[in-house]
């Protein structure tokens, strides 16, 4: 059995029956997180899309507690390298199998800046998303990003199977996608599932997921899932 757990913001746990990852583990200050780091375990395998904090997040102290590895852009991936985690250092268009699936690298129009107290900013790389292929299904988490066309063409990515099951996206906007550009998205993806994320963690990415799910519905052959912070779906 696969399963989704949707864990606020930009955060979800993906298992299969024999493995756990979870992607973009902010837990710590995120208002909508639906759990602790000392709750987390079983992980093998944490992803992080971009160095912004609502993304990298709890991912070193995750990445001690359950002795995971940390998988994301080089530059990141080397940053966390240096904070005595584990680490699977990837870059935009490549896939690698590991022990729990293939993961495949995948654009993203957005930044990978992590200011530190004095407001400068180290620049962690180019930000990405994740094509994940784990027990039977594929999952595209698109990470931050604005619209852009290569959308079209991720499930020629794919190493099995030519549709995602299930894409994980924002429709937040000011920050990344809004409504509009992520039905685009949804539309050009064709996934199975669509799940909106990056929305309502603070009032200025507040949005209405229930229209999106309407819009999405009604005029594509999708189902829109909107998950609350803690909900799991099952994928047979
Ligand atoms: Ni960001
Ligand atoms: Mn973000």
């Amino acid at each position: 059995m696969n399963k989704v757990t949707f864990h606020g913001h930009a955060c979800f746990c993906i298992a299969s029956d024999s493995h756990r990852i979870i992607i973009d583990p902010w837990l710590t200050g995120n208002p909508a997180a639906d759990m602790t780091v000392e709750e987390v375990s079983d992980i093998d395998a944490v992803l992080v899309t971009h160095g912004h904090s609502d993304h990298l997040g709890d991912t070193v102290a995750i990445a001690k507690k359950c002795d995971a590895t940390v998988i994301a852009p080089f530059e990141l991936a080397t940053y966390c390298q240096h904070k005595g985690v584990k680490t699977h250092p990837m870059h935009i268009g490549g896939a690698y199998k590991f022990e729990f699936g293939r993961i495949k690298l995948i654009q993203a129009l957005h930044g990978s800046g992590l200011p530190n107290d004095d407001g400068i900013i180290t620049y962690l790389g180019n930000p990405c998303g994740f094509l994940v292929e784990m027990g039977s299904k594929s999952y595209y988490h698109t990470g931050d990003t604005g619209l852009f066309g290569d959308m079209s063409l991720i499930k020629e990515w794919l190493e099995h199977g030519r549709k995602i099951d299930v894409m994980m996206l924002p429709i937040g906007d000011n920050f990344v996608m809004g409504p509009k550009d992520a039905f685009t998205a949804v539309r050009w993806v064709n996934p199975s599932i669509a799940i909106p994320m990056h929305y309502d963690t603070f009032p200025i990415i507040k949005q209405d997921a229930g229209a999106f799910k309407a819009q999405v519905e009604n005029e594509l052959a999708v189902k829109c899932e909107v998950m609350q912070s803690g909900d799991t779906l099952t994928l047979d």
